[in-house]
């Protein structure tokens, strides 16, 4: 897997909470966060999954711990950063990746569906940096790093409404607390990982074979791996000048700023 191919020993000493982190983008950015040299504790809601990427962690030579978590529910997710601070001595890195979508139409939506996405995705984001920023302001240093979308911005969302809200969310928390952090005058950054489409389970669901090949043969979908070199410089302490950012991967190029709903391929893949 490439993630090893990328990264030198930078993070070496750093532990890392990765949510969202037993599939998908956030295990292979976890692996490449290990072979950074850092110790990961993912957190997942996950368990089959999860177990699954702390044990091929811990074969790459990783130290390596999963922890089956609801990143909403913010006893738990307070449990366990209490959890890696005592077992680890700290926390430096925390890379906010759990995410959850409801892909139906503003008229068939439930307030369930619609609550469940925002809990996930905004306040999940939201209580794990609270609890994580938390430790780290006390330590003086800290980054945070949450993958949010390209939806949030520049690409309308229809029938992925609730998702591109709690992404906007986490743009606009990623600039609110790195405003807040700046105050106190320590090393602890917050940016956010903007991709557009990237080739996972998530991004697979509810899509037809056809709508994945057109996707992945325009060279419009990246891998997981596209994202690991601008993670591992949020991550390390060299990326200290930059807080408050949005990063987009290249490919929102191929999104759409313009949709007419009278396409045949409304709305877009
Ligand atoms: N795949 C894409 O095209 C794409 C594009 C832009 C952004 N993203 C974002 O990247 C992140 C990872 O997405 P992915 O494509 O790898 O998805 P994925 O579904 O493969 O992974 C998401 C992970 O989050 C976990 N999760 C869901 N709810 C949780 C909860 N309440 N508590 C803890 N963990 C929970 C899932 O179990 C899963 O392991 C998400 O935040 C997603 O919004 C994905």
């Amino acid at each position: 897997m490439s993630a090893m191919r990328n990264s030198s020993r930078q993070l070496t000493g750093r532990v890392a909470m990765v949510t969202g982190g037993a599939g998908g983008i956030c295990s292979m950015l976890a692996k490449g966060l290990a072979s950074a040299g850092a110790c990961v504790w993912l957190a997942d809601m996950d368990a089959a999954l999860g177990k699954k990427a702390e044990s091929e962690l811990r074969q790459m030579g990783a130290e390596a711990n999963f922890r089956k978590v609801d990143v909403s529910d913010g006893a738990a997710v307070e449990n366990l950063v209490d959890e890696i601070c005592k077992s680890s001595g700290r926390i430096d890195i925390l890379l906010n990746g759990a995410g959850t979508a409801a892909r139906k139409s503003v008229f068939e939506l439930t307030l369930a569906e619609w609550n469940r996405v925002l809990a996930v995705n905004l306040t999940g984001t939201f209580l794990c940096s609270q609890a994580a920023a938390r430790r780290m302001v006390g330590a003086g240093y800290g980054r945070i790093i949450s993958v949010t979308a390209i939806n949030a911005t520049s690409r309308p969302s229809p029938r992925n409404s609730p998702y591109a809200v709690s992404k906007a969310g986490i743009n606009v928390f990623t600039q609110s607390l790195a405003a807040e952090l700046l105050k106190l005058k320590v090393d602890v950054t917050i940016n956010a990982i903007s991709p557009a489409t990237v080739d996972t389970p998530f991004y697979r669901k509810d899509r037809s074979m056809e709508q994945i090949q057109k996707t992945l043969a325009s060279g419009s979908v990246a891998q997981p791996d596209d994202l690991l070199g601008l993670l591992l410089f949020l991550a390390s302490p060299e990326s200290a000048a930059i807080s408050g950012q949005i990063i987009g991967h290249k490919n929102y190029m191929f999104s759409e700023t313009v949709v007419n709903p009278e396409r045949p391929d409304f709305p877009p893949p």
